[in-house]
């Protein structure tokens, strides 16, 4: 681990909110009016609070679905969704590239797993009808990304889920990396989609600039996870201040039409002086830059580090192997100067006329 030097091109911090006036004010007020730091317990003991209901109440009234559960992390969400929800007999279609969480959450539970090509939504159709030819009658489980966080691209979910309402499927979408960012108000990317058999999990670690994961759907999914979910039943509830946290994000992303155009003129920004560098077309705030050779990947990342670019290279296997990569990440915590500026840098780093390229 290294530390947070240097211009931030590699946080989620999209928004800039993690260190901004308006959430420690946010705070610095619960504080005041005496929420407490620690919940003491698990939500199902003396752990619930009043400020989690609070939240959930709002974040469900924010998102449109019928109810949210708050998980310590996106992590213990997925690893409780997908550990819980899908029984024995089912199966589990998860997109190739979903995060580790959810592999956790499918290690966890009983049902059968298998994994899809990328974005690929025919693959997930034959997939549904090779099982149910060889015999699969159990419910299917669809799990995507709306906004993959290592490659930045976004799936076809309206399809996905076109072919889950025609499946009975569930689908379920890990909003992580667009939650604040995109949709009404920042709702995500899944804001549109026909609500009945849609599960989704909003982080708030990342845009939000807290912690925490709220996962939304039909109110009998959250009273299954509170009675099912290992994550929530054996683990103490999160913070009531970071709760009351997350409440005054929601509404600053609500009303944050301003920190949304601002990230987009960055990420507009980016991607016109970084694409002759290799970073493919995309509108996302996350811009892959594959290199494929770890060592050579790992080598420029810390040339930039030292140039006081904080941009961090993933290696396998984070990545599928020989996809080494910059991941780079467009945040409110630059300016358009310091974008100009990584260009450049990684130009000479990069590029023939450098003398000794990497
Ligand atoms: C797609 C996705 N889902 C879930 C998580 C886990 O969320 P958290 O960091 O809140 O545990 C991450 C975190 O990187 C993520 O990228």
């Amino acid at each position: 681990m290294i530390g947070r030097d240097g211009a931030d091109f590699a946080s989620n911090d999209y928004l800039g909110l993690a260190d901004s006036a308006v959430l420690r004010g946010a705070v610095t007020a619960a504080l005041a009016r005496g929420v407490p730091i620690g919940s003491g317990g698990s939500r199902l003991l003396r752990g619930n609070h009043r400020e989690h209901e609070a939240l959930e109440a709002e974040a469900a009234a924010f998102f449109g679905r019928e109810s949210a559960l708050y998980f310590s992390s996106g992590y213990a969400a997925n690893a409780a969704l997908l550990g819980t929800l899908p029984q024995r007999g089912d199966l589990v279609l998860f997109d190739e590239l979903v995060h580790a969480s959810a592999h956790e959450g499918m290690k966890l539970g009983r049902a059968e797993t298998r994994a899809v090509a990328h974005n690929d939504v025919a693959a997930f159709a034959a997939a549904i009808a090779d099982w149910r030819r060889a015999g699969g009658a159990g419910r299917v489980w669809i799990a995507v990304e709306s906004l993959y966080s290592m490659d930045g691209d976004i799936a076809p979910l309206a399809e996905l889920a076109a072919l889950a309402q025609g499946e009975e499927a569930i689908l379920l979408v890990d909003e992580a990396h667009a939650t604040g960012v995109y949709g009404p108000q920042g709702q995500g990317l899944a804001h549109a989609l026909p609500p009945a058999n849609l599960i989704t999990l909003h982080t708030c670690g990342k845009a939000l600039g807290c912690e925490g994961a709220l996962v939304t759907g039909p109110a009998i999914v959250r009273d299954f996870l509170v009675n099912r979910g290992r994550a929530v039943i054996f683990s103490t509830a999160p913070s009531p201040l970071m709760a009351a946290a997350v409440r005054a994000a929601l509404r600053i992303v609500a009303e944050g039409e301003g920190l949304r155009t601002a990230l987009f003129d960055r990420i507009a920004a980016a991607r016109q002086a970084l694409a002759p560098l290799g970073v493919p077309p995309g509108e996302s705030q996350v811009l892959p830059l594959i290199l494929g050779d770890d060592v050579r990947t790992m080598a420029v990342a810390g040339a930039l580090q030292a140039g006081g670019f904080d941009v961090r290279g993933i290696r396998p296997p984070t990545v599928p192997a020989g996809t080494a990569r910059l991941r780079i990440s467009i945040t409110n915590n630059v300016d358009l100067a310091d974008i100009a500026a990584l260009a450049a840098r990684l130009t000479e780093l990069l590029g023939e006329r450098s003398s000794t390229p990497l």
